[in-house]
């Protein structure tokens, strides 16, 4: 398997110091649920609470995903521990590729009546999907990606940059 660099540590740690000011400044400086979708989120979410002004408590929340027959099917595996109800909640996941996860996530915390739901990814595909996030790090090709927390197979996930895999 060949990797190819496509986004750097460094253009990373740039891009999330301006998301972080971007999502305090949205939260008018309130204090924000963080809810990190595991496992794919952990690094970008660990790096981005970091660079984030507001007061910030975690929580992680862990879905599965599979294709059924006929159509997806979206399940909680891990949830979160603590009531969000009226309180702020930033919504956490790695890459926006069809929004299945996203959407299903965001369904499921809503029903609970958090005050303000926002989501964010590190990066999005440019393909067609059912969902759009509120803040977006980095949109890619719709190319399979890995490094920074995402991963083919499980590995991959400690590089600290993202890349595309080549099969040759
Ligand atoms: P979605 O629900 O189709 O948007 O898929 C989102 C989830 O699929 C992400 O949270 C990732 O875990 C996984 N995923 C989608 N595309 C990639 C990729 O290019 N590399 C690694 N994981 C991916
Ligand atoms: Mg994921």
């Amino acid at each position: 398997m060949n990797l190819k660099v496509l986004i750097t540590e460094e253009e990373i740690k740039q891009r999330l110091k301006a998301l972080g000011k971007e999502i305090s400044e949205d939260f008018n400086g309130e204090t924000v649920i963080a809810v990190c979708i595991l496992k794919g989120a952990f690094m970008f979410t660990a790096d981005l609470i970091r660079e984030m002004k507001t007061e910030v408590t975690v929580e992680f929340m862990r879905i599965k995903s599979y294709d059924g027959m006929t159509k997806r099917q979206d399940k909680l595996l891990y949830d979160i521990e603590n009531e969000i109800k009226g309180k702020n909640v930033l919504i956490i996941d790695d890459i926006l590729d069809t929004g299945g996860s996203l959407k299903f996530a965001t369904t499921e915390l809503k029903k609970r009546e958090p005050a303000k739901i926002k989501t964010c990814v590190l990066l999005e595909k440019e393909r067609e999907k059912d969902f759009k996030a509120d803040f977006v790090g980095f949109k890619i090709p719709d190319k399979f990606v890995v490094g920074y927390g995402l991963d083919v197979n499980e590995l991959y996930r400690d590089l600290p940059y993202i890349a595309v895999v080549e099969n040759d």
